[in-house]
């Protein structure tokens, strides 16, 4: 009889056999900074999670550089909304400006911003809008200048977020005459419109003001279309791909991961995180098995990324 047992027998064969091992530099840390000074505010529905203003960024720049993680996804908090998101792409925005912070005090780490307008808006969508329209080839002109700007200020990687058609060719276009062509773009490829996204609209004060994102984001039905986004993202010259949320997309995923032979990045997003937070805070599970089950699950369903909020306390961890 083939007894799959033996190889189970006890640790020392175990961890030779385990196929699918985690390591600090699969993990991307999102920050969120918002404007102000001397501000450390706790996410109430992200315990462990908070936006800091730059004069108080030290403290958690200081921890990513410890645990020698792949890099940090940046969001910016701008105190001024206006319907066109000015502060998106202005030389002195807060985002700007905290990449530049980080480029001059941790220029070992590598800085990915979050290309997207809804943080920046009044009304809190991801582009233009006319009446209760969201505008797909409006909105590209702007989400250019913001990735053009932030290459300026220092960022690493652009990583479009909006969903619009398009964007990934405009943006790599438009880095390109800049003269960003070392610049590689990850592109939020397969965004489903999700509940899991609760949380991080609390964080980063990005909820739409009127209506939702389903005309932009997908439906989270759709696989086949999911596909077809990752193709097209690819075909525009996206460098990395991602599929967002994690876990009840990892179908995705890994079929991605199958088709396609990019670098597969994936979300694990705010709800998700804090489902995992609040089942812990209650006893209800073991926060450690758990959150390591997950990301080990996400990287065996083919992500060579993972961007997590639990990267800190899994690096600890490993
Ligand atoms: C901005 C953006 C969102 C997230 C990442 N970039 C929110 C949204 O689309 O509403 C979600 C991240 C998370 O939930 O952790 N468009
Ligand atoms: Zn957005």
């Amino acid at each position: 009889m083939y007894r799959f047992r033996r190889l189970r027998r006890d640790g020392r064969i175990r961890s030779m056999m385990q196929e699918t091992r985690l390591h600090p530099k699969d993990f991307i840390y999102p920050v969120f900074v918002i404007e102000g000074e001397n501000i450390k505010n706790p996410v109430a529905s992200m315990p462990g999670i908070y936006q800091y203003s730059i004069d108080r960024l030290e403290e958690i720049m200081e921890q990513i550089k410890e645990a020698g993680i792949g890099g940090i996804m940046l969001f910016g908090i701008p105190l001024h909304k206006d319907p066109q998101g000015s502060q998106a792409y202005a030389a002195d925005g807060i985002t700007q400006r905290a990449v530049r912070y980080i480029k001059e005090n941790y220029p070992e780490i590598y800085i990915v911003v979050d290309i997207c307008l809804c943080e920046y808006t009044s009304h809190g969508h991801c582009g233009m809008v006319c009446g209760e329209e969201i505008l797909n080839d409006e909105t590209l002109p702007y989400l250019v200048n913001m990735a053009v700007s932030l290459a300026e200020a220092g960022a690493d990687m652009a990583a479009p977020s909006d969903m619009m058609d398009g964007r990934v060719a405009a943006i790599r276009e438009g880095l390109d005459q800049a003269g960003f062509t070392q610049m590689p773009i990850m592109a939020y490829s397969a965004k489903f419109a999700s509940a899991y996204y609760g949380p991080f609209r609390d964080a980063a004060h990005s909820a739409p003001g009127f209506g939702d994102r389903r005309s932009y984001q997908m439906d989270f039905a759709n696989g086949q279309e999911a596909l077809r986004e990752i193709a097209a993202d690819i075909e525009e010259g996206a460098d990395i791909v991602m599929v967002k949320p994690a876990l009840a997309y990892l179908d995705v995923l890994r079929e991605a991961a199958l088709t396609f032979k990019a670098p597969l990045a994936v979300y694990n997003v705010s709800g998700e995180y804090a489902m995992v937070k609040a089942a812990a805070a209650n006893g209800w599970i073991d926060e450690k098995r758990i959150v390591m089950e997950n990301l080990t699950a996400m990287k065996r369903a083919g992500a060579q990324i993972i961007i997590t909020y639990h990267a800190l306390d899994a690096v600890k961890w490993l």
